[in-house]
C-alpha cells in the first residue's frame, strides 16, 4: 500500500531576536512573568523587507536539500499560514514558482491557524496515498508579528515569526500512519482576528486587524482538547502510548505541552520543546520543532512520532508518523 514518508525537513527563523526584556520596554510585563506562564525566553521577528513567503521559501529550500530532491520533482505544495503575503495568489503558488517546482502541479494554502501544519500534512498525505501526487512540499510559514497589537500585553509576548517544511514522498515504506482533523467554530469569540475583506475597509480602522484572545479560556480548552486527542489518536491507530518515541507538539506554551506529555506518560526528554527560542509561530511551530530535533540527531529513522496542535477556529489535530 502506498504511504507518504518524510524524506527531508527544513526550517528558518528570521535573524532579529527580541528578548522578553525588550518587551518590558513596550508593555507592562516582566521576563519572569513570561517565562513562568509560557516558557518563552525570546522570539524572532521579520523586518519590513521579509514576508511569510520569504521565510517559507528558505525553509522549503533547506527541506529539499535535506531530501536530496530537485524542485521539478515536486508536484504538490501546500502552505499552512494565517498570515499569507496576499489574499491571492496563494503563498503556495508564489513558492511553486520561486522554488522551481513542477509547473502545473497543485499549489494551495490551508488556513487552520495554529493547527495549519497538521491540516496541510493530512491533505498532502491523502493526495499521495490516492495517487494525486508523488512528491509534496508541506510548509508552515507565519509572520505573526504583522497581526499583533504591540500594546496588548496579553498577546504580544506570546507570538513570533518563522517557517518549517517537510518533503513527503510516495513509497512502500511506512510514513504518515494516520491523521486526525477537527474544528468547532462555536469558540470563535475566544480567539480571532476581527478584520478580513468581508468586513469592508471602514471596519479596519474601527476594529483593527490584530489578534484578540481570551488567553485563560483558550488555555483551558486547549489542555482538555489536546489530552483527549492524543488518547483518541492512539486508540484509533491501535497503538499503545509506550510505543511513542517522540512528542512533537505545537509550540504555544510550555504548560500546555507538559500537560499533553503527562497524558502520554512521556518524560520531558522525549518531548521536542523549542517554544523558549521562538514563541508561538502558529502553523510553523511543528515543522520547526521537527527539523530541530532531526538535525540535532534526537529523532532517528524508524521512530514513532506524535504530532499535535490546537488553535484558532477552534481547530485541532494530530498525526502519527513513522519517521
Ligand atoms: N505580563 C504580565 N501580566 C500579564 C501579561 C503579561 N504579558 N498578560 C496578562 N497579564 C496579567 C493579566 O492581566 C492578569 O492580571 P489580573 O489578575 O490583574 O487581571 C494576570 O496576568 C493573569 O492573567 P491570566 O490570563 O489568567 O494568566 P494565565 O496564567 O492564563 O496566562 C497566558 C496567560 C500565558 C496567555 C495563558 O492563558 C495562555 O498561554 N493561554 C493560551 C493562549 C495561546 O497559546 N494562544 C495561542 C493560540 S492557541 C494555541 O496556540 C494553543
Amino acid at each position: 500500500m502506498t504511504s507518504a514518508r518524510i524524506i527531508g525537513t527544513g526550517s528558518y527563523l528570521p535573524e532579529r531576536v527580541v528578548t522578553n526584556h525588550e518587551l518590558e520596554q513596550l508593555v507592562e510585563t516582566s521576563d519572569s512573568w513570561i517565562r513562568e506562564r509560557t516558557g518563552i525566553r525570546e522570539r524572532r521577528l521579520v523586518g519590513d523587507d521579509q514576508s511569510c513567503g520569504d521565510l517559507g521559501r528558505i525553509a522549503a529550500q533547506r527541506a529539499l536539500e535535506a531530501a536530496g530532491c530537485r524542485g521539478e520533482e515536486v508536484d504538490l505544495i501546500v502552505v499552512a499560514t494565517c498570515t499569507p503575503d496576499r489574499i491571492f495568489p496563494s503563498t503556495a503558488s508564489a513558492l511553486q514558482h520561486s522554488l522551481g517546482l513542477r509547473p502545473g502541479g497543485a499549489a494551495f494554502d490551508v488556513s487552520a491557524a495554529c493547527s495549519g501544519f497538521i491540516y496541510a500534512l493530512s491533505v498532502a498525505d491523502r493526495f499521495i496515498r490516492t495517487g494525486g501526487a508523488s512528491r509534496a512540499l508541506v510548509v508552515g510559514a507565519e509572520t505573526m508579528s504583522r497581526i499583533i497589537d504591540w500594546e496588548d500585553r496579553g498577546t504580544c509576548v506570546l507570538f513570533g515569526d518563522g517557517a518549517g517544511a517537510v518533503v513527503l514522498e510516495a513509497g512502500e515504506q511506512p510514513g504518515v500512519l494516520s491523521t486526525h482533523l477537527h474544528s468547532d467554530g462555536r469558540h470563535e469569540p475566544l480567539l480571532y482576528v476581527p478584520w478580513g475583506p468581508g468586513q469592508g475597509y471602514a471596519a479596519l480602522e474601527s476594529q483593527g486587524g490584530y489578534i484578540r484572545m481570551r488567553g485563560n479560556e483558550v488555555f483551558k480548552v486547549a489542555v482538555n482538547t489536546l489530552t483527549r486527542i492524543v488518547e483518541d489518536t492512539l486508540a484509533s491507530a491501535g497503538v499503545d502510548k509506550s510505543q511513542v518515541d517522540w512528542l512533537v507538539p505545537h509550540q504555544a506554551n510550555i504548560r500546555i505541552i507538559q500537560a499533553t506529555a503527562k497524558k502520554l506518560d512521556l518524560a520531558m526528554d522525549r518531548v521536542v520543546v523549542t517554544v523558549g527560542e521562538h514563541g508561538n509561530t502558529s502553523a510553523a511551530s511543528i515543522p520547526i520543532a521537527l527539523d530541530t530535533a532531526v538535525r540535532d540527531g534526537r529523532i532517528q529513522r524508524g521512530e514513532l512520532l506524535m504530532l499535535e496542535a490546537f488553535g484558532g477556529g477552534f481547530t485541532w489535530g494530530s498525526a502519527l508518523v513513522r519517521y
